[in-house]
């Protein structure tokens, strides 16, 4: 998508052939800046560090990041080794998992000598996959909004209610929540977009706001408490979130406070729509509640944050008393029953085992062979 008037991806090989340039995220909005990563040390980093985040972003940079390994070392231990460290920087996404199986199926049965070229075209072709599952998510996601729409007088708008940052800047390009959104608004579907601020890291404030801005989409930036009421007066028209890891019955895990907005919408009869590219699917687990692993992560981030002053000064404050504990438990599990349907690069399908089976079966076909 456009970055001052410019198109631009969240991540792409260097013209150099030897780093990978990714946009980093902790610094927006306030700051747009160019990080070079060079080596395994630095994919991780930055996968930790949440300079890339959002789950297909994250797998399109760990799969750079096996490459950036092997450029270095091309022994098995190495491969091993850097599979292992990228797979420990976060533990909810299950597109990490699969980019690093994809990755380590292209390259751990060839000699040496070819590793890191395979490496780097299994890389590039995830990458390039990954804007086409986002294109045709937004195609199917695209007529929802236009049935919408159709019900709708003259000029006015559809409102949308999304979580956290599913736009493009967590894919590689599109977004997978935001890519039915850019898609209404190109074909010139008056359409307004309710960004939740999604504390302690204000994803939606920071990134959803900045890219749906840059792009020219109408949007609000609202708190996270918000979405009910909004609800209750008739002002959301459907809500669409990301997800970073589905399970083989249709749960939903997705950024933390996903599902008191999906409680929110059944309670008021809004349509609950999951963006869900394949890769986020995980075959081998049924009840995300007590199966998916929830990251938790550092207490600074909910103690505390950032901001600009008036005067341009990117500053940090504490905005809890001094010594109290914080609990800071980075995503939620939506149960399937919440969800209206998963809007998936196939088509748009219930939130149910068979569902799914029947849109993939080669993923399920994969497991059992496995
Ligand atoms: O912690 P983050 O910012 O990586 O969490 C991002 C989300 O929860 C997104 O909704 C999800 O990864 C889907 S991104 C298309």
């Amino acid at each position: 998508m456009k970055v001052n008037g410019k198109s631009t991806r969240t991540i792409w090989l260097d013209s150099d052939g030897k780093s990978v340039g990714i946009i980093d995220q902790t610094l927006l909005p306030h700051q747009y800046a160019i990080v070079r990563l060079t080596n395994l040390e630095e994919a991780a980093h930055a996968i930790k560090s949440m300079q890339v985040r959002g789950a297909p972003l994250i797998g399109a940079a760990a799969a750079y990041g096996v490459w950036l390994a092997l450029l270095h070392d091309t022994s098995d231990e190495y491969l091993e080794r850097a599979c292992a460290t990228l797979a420990a920087t976060r533990p909810t996404a299950i597109n990490l998992k699969w980019a690093l199986d994809e990755m380590l199926a292209a390259v751990r049965n060839r000699p040496r000598a070819e590793r890191a070229a395979a490496a780097l075209k299994r890389a590039q072709e995830i990458n390039e996959e990954d804007i086409a599952i986002n294109r045709a998510i937004g195609s199917h996601g695209l007529a929802l909004i236009e049935e919408i729409a159709a019900t709708k007088k003259k000029g006015e708008r559809v409102n949308v209610l999304t979580h956290c940052n599913a736009g493009w800047l967590a894919t590689v390009d599109w977004g997978t929540a935001t890519s039915p959104i850019y898609q209404a608004f190109d074909k010139g579907i008056p359409i307004h977009v309710y960004a939740d601020e999604t504390r302690p890291r204000n994803q939606g404030a920071s990134l959803t706001a900045w890219e749906l801005g840059h792009h020219g989409v109408p949007h609000t930036v609202i708190p996270d408490n918000t979405g009910g009421h909004l609800m209750q007066h008739g002002m959301v028209d459907l809500v669409i979130v990301g997800t970073d890891r589905t399970t083989a019955e249709g749960d939903v895990c997705n950024k933390i406070g996903t599902y008191l907005k999906a409680l929110a919408a059944r309670d008021n009869g809004v349509p609950f729509y999951v963006a869900l590219p394949s890769p986020t699917i995980d075959f081998t687990v049924s009840d995300g509640v007590s199966e998916i692993p929830i990251e938790q992560r550092g207490p600074e981030e909910v103690a505390t944050m950032t901001g600009k002053t008036k005067d341009g000064r990117i500053e940090t404050v504490q905005v809890v008393p001094d010594g109290s504990p914080v609990a800071n438990y980075a995503f939620d599990v939506t149960p399937a029953r919440l969800v209206t349907g998963l809007i998936t690069e196939r088509g748009v399908i219930a939130a149910n085992r068979e569902s799914l089976a029947k849109a993939f079966p080669e993923r399920v076909a994969a497991l059992k062979k496995a």
